[in-house]
């Protein structure tokens, strides 16, 4: 029996917190943890499966153009090869980002350089990499491919567009004005499993073990990539090496492994080179930014103006969308915004870590900082200075908003010097030492979301859905829901993730996994709840379960009289989606030191404080956030994707060249978990965590370099060379 609800109303009735279990929220380890760190939990490509041989994507060397020819021979004879596939569904560009629903284009048609275009097959994999290393293609390149954002006359993003009142005029009669432009640079996903696929056909039915995000969408991609019906198809992702974006969607291993092991009657494995992943999956594109602020003589805004430029290739729907909390953050009356994509033939840009708030916070957020110092007040009275009461563009309610506390609790936490500030004025021998801060903002995302739980006959509980885990704490947290709501302890429930075989979940993406998934779980086990409460003779509402019993001592065992209880919840958002606008929001402070001689900068250490409704594990939550922290560090100083200008080719295509920050970048991190409730955002009270911890938090690090040596910069990642 499935139960629907459609959210159109606040649910403000706190029915969780008045649960006396107390395990929701708790800060339980991860469940899966062990297994994770014993080498147990089987990732995509660690399936012993049978006769499997393996595949090797052969990528495009040239930029633009078409494929005339690939010679099966030239390696067809080559020891353990069985065979080249490159059937023209191969390459499904529209694999990459969810927002992304580009005509596909046939492995004929290249437009950016390591588009993949064949698959090799061997018996080994040395044998499969040695053949594609081979293989002969023939192209009829296109001269001249725009590779450039800067070059090319970009395209208007018309629904970002916002022209309210008179900017320019604002900025004319301003007390304090700010017109700065910054960049960013692209940024790679870089989770640390590569995207891999094992595909094996039945008849006509297919299994793959996959790297994905979003096993609920990616079947359908893979139906349509193969003309197949969903039904035949079933995709398993029981555990993610991370996602980031990358695997939101299903990438050109995932249709080869299926193409190729229909052609050769086998399974087949393929695993792309991390160099592959760096080149083919996908992008976030490079940004550039101008922000205008017009301020009176209290700081507070009369004018604000955020226009950013983006890049994708030619035809792409995904523009990054750097303006998504500029929207709401702050007032003004006098608006000017405007997103434009650049059209190149890079590889396809799409969604990495927090798209759009990564990179358009730390603009935002440096420019505010700007404005702290010309009107000469502390930045962080500035930003409570500016917190609008409601959506100064939708005109809508907040659905919740805790930037206030975040920004009062982190500056007490810290300790926030609120006294006048002036760059250059605390050195420790050949270091400057500086502090800065900024506001965090993400979007408040949720999703349709189907699991079903079963409350068994000996009161353990299975939950079952095709969410997936891709290291956020997914399996616990569903443990956690299911055991307060059913009166078990977590390790009494069975969590089953990461099969379409299940019910369909929301994926994890967007920071809306938890808060989605979650509340179907909540939905299904009141459902249970309630057919208990019937057999009481009492209400849903009354009945309190702990440690498999009624308060009045009468066991679950015993109340189940030896049958399983089954609920599917089916959670849909509804229309409270138009009525507020819903975001998470934080507060960041750092304290850094830059060298004076090498313009290196070190974070020293860094403190964030984040409001996005219940905290539904007090750990993996905090984990989530120092990973959105380190992540901030990153864009801040280090990552930075480097293109070849002749070609498009990406140059620095691996972890060693490409620098997230790792663990001697990363200082003691503090983060603090702001209480708060959001009923409008979701049943359970929910919003995103996943990605709110890395947005903004690179220009709390900026403002603290400027603090700390007098260098005001607009270029992002903030390395010494740009310092000095
Ligand atoms: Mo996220 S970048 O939506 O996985």
């Amino acid at each position: 029996m499935t139960v629907h609800l459609k959210q159109d109303e606040p649910d403000n009735s706190n029915r969780l917190d008045g649960m006396k279990q107390g395990v929701l929220g708790k800060p339980l380890p991860r469940i899966e943890g062990l297994a994770k760190v014993t080498g147990t939990a089987p990732y995509a490509a660690e399936y012993p499966i049978d006769r499997c041989v393996e595949g090797v994507l052969v990528t495009s060397t040239i930029t633009r153009g078409e494929v005339t020819s690939i010679d099966r021979s030239s390696v067809l004879s080559m020891p353990g090869v069985v065979a080249v596939v490159d059937d023209k569904k191969m390459s499904t560009r529209a694999a990459q980002g969810t927002a992304n629903e580009a005509p596909m284009q046939g492995p004929a048609q290249v437009c950016y350089w390591g588009q993949p275009i064949a698959l090799v097959v061997a018996e080994t994999f040395e044998q499969a990499r040695d053949a594609a290393k081979q293989l002969k293609v023939e192209y009829r390149e296109e001269e001249g491919a725009p590779l450039d954002p800067n070059a090319v006359e970009p395209e208007e993003q018309e629904d970002e567009t916002v022209h309210q009142g008179n900017l320019a005029h604002a900025m004319a009669e301003a007390e304090h004005s700010v017109d700065v432009s910054y960049t960013t640079k692209g940024h790679a996903s870089a989770a640390m499993e590569p995207h891999a696929a094992i595909a094996e056909w039945d008849g006509d039915k297919l299994t793959v073990h996959a790297s994905l995000q979003m096993l609920n969408y990616n079947i359908t991609e893979l139906a349509d990539a193969l003309d197949m019906e969903e039904e035949n198809i079933r995709l398993i992702s029981r555990f993610v090496g991370g996602g980031f974006g990358s695997k939101l969607g299903i990438s050109e291993e995932v249709v080869a492994a299926a193409l190729a092991a229909k052609q050769v009657g086998r399974p087949v494995r393929v695993v792309q080179s991390r160099q592959q992943v760096f080149q083919t999956v996908m992008r976030r594109s490079e940004t550039t930014q101008r922000l205008r602020l017009a301020a009176d003589a209290k700081g507070k805004l009369t004018g604000f103006g955020h226009e950013a430029l983006v890049s994708n290739l030619p035809g792409e729907t995904f523009a990054e969308p750097v303006l998504q909390s500029s929207h709401f953050m702050y007032g003004g009356e006098n608006r000017e915004l405007m997103l434009k994509v650049a059209r190149i033939h890079r590889m396809t840009a799409g969604s990495v870590r927090a798209p759009g708030e990564a990179v358009g916070m730390p603009a935002l957020e440096g420019a505010m900082d700007v404005l702290a110092e010309k009107a000469g007040i502390d930045p962080v009275e500035l930003r409570l200075r500016n917190i609008p009461e409601r959506d100064p563009e939708e005109d809508l309610p907040f659905s919740s908003h805790k930037l206030a506390e975040c920004l009062k609790q982190g500056a007490e936490a810290f300790g926030w010097d609120s006294g006048p500030r002036q760059p250059r004025q605390r050195r420790e021998g050949e270091w400057w030492i500086g502090t800065g801060m900024a506001s965090a903002a993400r979007v408040h995302n949720i999703s349709e979301a189907k699991a079903r739980v079963t409350l068994k006959a000996d009161s353990t509980a299975l939950v079952e859905t095709d969410m997936t885990d891709i290291g956020t704490g997914t399996y616990t947290i569903l443990a956690q829901i299911a055991g307060e709501m059913l009166g078990l302890d977590p390790g009494q429930v069975l969590v089953e993730l990461g099969d379409t075989r299940h019910p369909r979940g929301p994926g994890s993406g967007g920071s809306w996994g938890a808060a989605s998934i979650g509340s179907a779980v909540y939905i299904a086990c009141k459902a249970i709840r309630e057919e208990l409460a019937a057999k009481l003779g009492t209400s849903e509402e009354r009945l309190d379960l702990r440690e498999g019993k009624t308060t009045g001592g009468e066991a679950l065992t015993d109340l189940l009289e030896g049958k399983d209880l089954v609920r599917e919840g089916h959670y849909q958002p509804g229309d409270i989606e138009d009525d507020y606008t819903a975001s998470g929001f934080g507060a960041f402070f750092a304290e850094v030191r830059v060298n004076h001689y090498t313009g290196e900068t070190r974070v020293d250490r860094m403190l964030g404080a984040f409001g996005f409704g219940r905290v539904l594990n007090a750990k993996t939550a905090r984990s989530q956030c120092i990973g959105g922290i380190t992540w901030s560090i990153g864009v801040a100083l280090t990552e930075a994707l480097e293109f070849d200008p002749r070609d498009g080719h990406l140059v620095n295509c691996d972890l060693a060249e490409y620098h997230v920050p790792v663990h001697r970048d990363v200082p003691d991190l503090e983060v603090l978990l702001v209480e708060e409730r959001d009923g409008a955002a979701s049943p359970i009270q929910a919003k995103g965590i996943g990605e709110l911890g890395m947005c903004g938090g690179a220009a709390a690090i900026a403002n603290a370099i400027y603090n700390a040596c007098g260098a005001r910069l607009y270029d992002y990642p903030m390395t010494p060379d740009r310092v000095l």
